[in-house]
């Protein structure tokens, strides 16, 4: 195994990632409270003296070909991300890129919430970069492979998710203000407590479809309110009280979603205040508070999430529980006490099992660096 490696000139270690609170905010231009994890995928890299790029994906057990001279998008949702971010260096440093071989080995549930798509961006994105000695920095990184979502997969996802996976620091949060995209460092001081995710194993595929919807529910309003109040830049600028004057102005649904994200990103700042102060009490609170609001207002849960928030809601071991990421599936983030991990997992499969016939699957997880060569 090991001589195989030395063939590769690149290899690259790309994590997913969490996040606190601050759901829904990114695009908003609001606080959010990511950090890159220890699940990652690898990928290896070496160049081929050709104008086609092959990558080869151990996951999904599947090889396709680039070619430099026609770069388009693809049928399959999976090569889309790939091809996007070749595309958009490309845009950035024409002629740059040559053949390469890639081969790709994940250990991230994928459709879990627990971004995949912008570890995979990130990695990509990170081992050209390497590979080609192209200079890129790492905000160029950052925002290109979001870009990539944008216009090969179709996905008008914020910055977050691939913020944390590039910029992501060992026990740390990225305390990260996605209007201005300066962050702050925030210790993820959190013993004896540990981050838990649980998988629900659904991904309803309304996520992406429904995630665009959201986005712009989200401009419609800030739309509104501006004709009133034009100084306004971010719907996370407006307080709830200037929100409420909309009341009957906005159809309700987009009013729920405003309300909604005025006050997440409120809590989120909260919620560090908390944290800072070593009250993880009222941190998990806060969490608590972000779940009813994406159930009610954003309205982005659903069954498999909301049922597994619930049952935690007595347990004295659980500080906080919410769903996490776009929604509509995935995995819920729980601050569980360190000697209660077991008896949670246990007793929260049973009874996911028992209410849906599906397998529940716990990962126990911490916070790592971001996308690093290795
Ligand atoms: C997805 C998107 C992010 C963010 C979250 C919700 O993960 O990729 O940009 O909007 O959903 O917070």
């Amino acid at each position: 195994m090991e001589h195989q490696n030395l063939e590769y000139e690149v290899i690259i270690d790309s994590p997913g990632r969490i996040n606190l609170i601050g759901e829904h905010i990114d695009y908003n231009g609001g606080y959010v409270l990511p950090a890159a994890i220890d699940k990652k995928i690898t990928l290896k890299f070496k160049k081929n003296n050709s104008n086609f790029c092959k990558i080869h994906s151990s996951t999904f057990k599947s090889s396709f070909e680039i070619d430099l001279d026609n770069l388009e998008r693809s049928e399959t949702e999976w090569q889309n991300y790939i091809l996007g971010v070749v595309y958009h260096i490309d845009i950035i440093k024409p002629g740059v890129i040559k053949g390469f071989d890639c081969t790709i080995e994940t250990k991230l549930p994928l459709g879990s919430g627990v971004s995949s798509s912008a570890a995979l961006e990130c990695g990509i994105a990170k081992g050209v970069n390497e590979l080609f000695e192209i200079g890129l920095s790492d905000l160029q990184l950052i925002t290109l492979s979001r870009d990539a979502e944008h216009t090969f997969v179709g996905t008008k996802c914020g910055i977050m998710d691939q913020f944390a996976v590039v910029k992501g620091k060992k026990d740390h949060l990225l305390l990260l203000n996605c209007d201005t995209l300066s962050h702050d460092l925030i210790k993820a001081e959190f013993s004896p407590y540990i981050i838990l995710l649980l998988n629900t194993n659904v991904s309803h595929n309304l996520a992406s479809s429904e995630y665009n919807v959201r986005r712009d529910e989200c401009q419609t309003a800030l739309e509104a309110i501006q004709l009133k109040y034009p100084e306004v830049k971010n719907l996370t600028d407006v307080k709830p009280k200037v929100i409420k004057e909309f009341k009957k102005v906005l159809p309700k649904k987009i009013y729920n979603r405003a309300l909604f994200v005025s006050k997440e990103n409120r809590r989120t700042l909260k919620a560090v205040k908390f944290l800072k102060n070593k009250n993880l009490k009222k941190f998990g609170k806060c969490m608590y508070g972000s779940h009813k609001g994406l159930k009610n207002q954003y309205e982005v849960s659903c069954k498999e999430l909301d049922f597994l928030v619930n049952i935690t809601k007595d347990l004295p071991y659980v500080l906080g529980s919410r769903m996490m990421g776009g929604g509509f599936g995935g995995c819920t983030i729980n601050i569980v006490h360190q000697d209660h991990v077991e008896d949670l997992i246990q007793s929260s499969s049973w009874a996911y099992k028992k209410e849906f016939d599906i397998d529940l699957t716990p990962i126990v997880t911490t916070i790592s660096d971001g996308v690093s060569r290795i």
